[in-house]
């Protein structure tokens, strides 16, 4: 198992729902959480991709981890999802809401589709779960929601689209962390850095673009998944009791420092020119 400073079986009884969770930080959280003693069902709209990710993560952490085919997009498929698992387990604690997917683009080539889709997906679809959760399970029982966003401080070049989702989802994250505060349903929202992650795979070029971003994070190295399951799990435990409404940056100090995308300079710069009024005229106005 990873190194953990978490006790083994702090999970014990759990019932957790990770979207996205058959690849990079969504199988690592998914793992991490199994491993504890929660029982895990991991969510992914590729039939193939889910049933061997649980099938792989039931051998790993030796607790059997369900898969289960669902396309966040979907209200109706959302919504029996989410009613099985209720079902069979009598309660959902913790939802991960890691399931979205985006493509790098210069914002004026995004197309309609393109734009409702990533939007549809990452903030309309960590809805439909939040909401499905809220009202079948967590509003009886309590829980904590995690979801999943990305450094959204400064924007996001070459993102419009998800970012503007992403920040959608902050928004709600601090919201609902307020309405729902004395029904115990705690709600954090965390924000990976550039992580080494399968996920870098989906873009073109992105191993290559995570190797030229890597000088501009302060400490010139990607984070791992297991550094960011550390995080969720922290923020899924009763240690975090008293934890809500937050979003968690965990990006090796990437959304304070460093170039994002690449501006180009103009040929050539217009002189500084530093206006005075007439009664502040010094000698090298003149
Ligand atoms: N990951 C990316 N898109 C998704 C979707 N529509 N449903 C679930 N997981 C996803």
């Amino acid at each position: 198992m990873t190194q953990s400073i978490f006790k083994d079986n702090i999970f014990d009884g759990k019932v957790a729902l990770v979207t996205g969770g058959a690849t990079g930080i969504g199988a690592e959280m998914a793992f991490q959480l199994a491993s504890h003693g929660a029982q895990v069902i991991i969510a992914s709209r590729k039939a193939d991709k889910i049933a061997a990710a649980a099938a792989g993560l039931s051998k790993l952490t030796g607790q059997t981890v369900e898969g289960r085919e669902c396309n966040i997009r979907d209200r109706e498929t959302v919504k029996n999802t989410v009613s099985d698992i209720v079902d069979q387990w009598g309660k959902i604690d913790i939802l991960i809401n890691n399931g979205g997917g985006q493509f790098m683009s210069p914002a004026e080539h995004i197309r309609s589709k393109g734009w409702d889709a990533v939007i549809e997906t990452n903030l309309t679809g960590t809805w439909n779960l939040t909401k499905q959760v809220a009202i079948q399970s967590m509003l009886k029982n309590g829980g904590s929601i995690i979801n999943i966003t990305m450094l959204t401080g400064r924007g996001f070049p070459g993102m419009t689209h998800s970012v503007a989702a992403r920040a959608g989802v902050e928004a709600m994250t601090k919201t609902l962390a307020i309405e729902w505060a004395q029904k115990n349903i705690r709600i954090n929202s965390i924000q990976p850095g550039i992580i080494a992650s399968s996920g870098m795979r989906n873009y073109p070029h992105g191993v290559a673009i995570a190797e030229q971003t890597r000088p501009e994070i302060p400490m010139k190295r990607l984070g791992t998944c297991q550094e960011v399951a550390q995080l969720a799990l922290f923020l899924s435990s009763d240690a975090a009791q008293y934890v809500t409404g937050q979003v968690w940056a965990i990006d090796g100090g990437r959304s304070l420092w460093g170039k994002q995308w690449p501006l180009p300079n103009p040929k050539q710069m217009e002189p500084v020119v530093i206006p005075s009024w007439p009664w502040e005229q010094t000698d090298e106005d003149n």
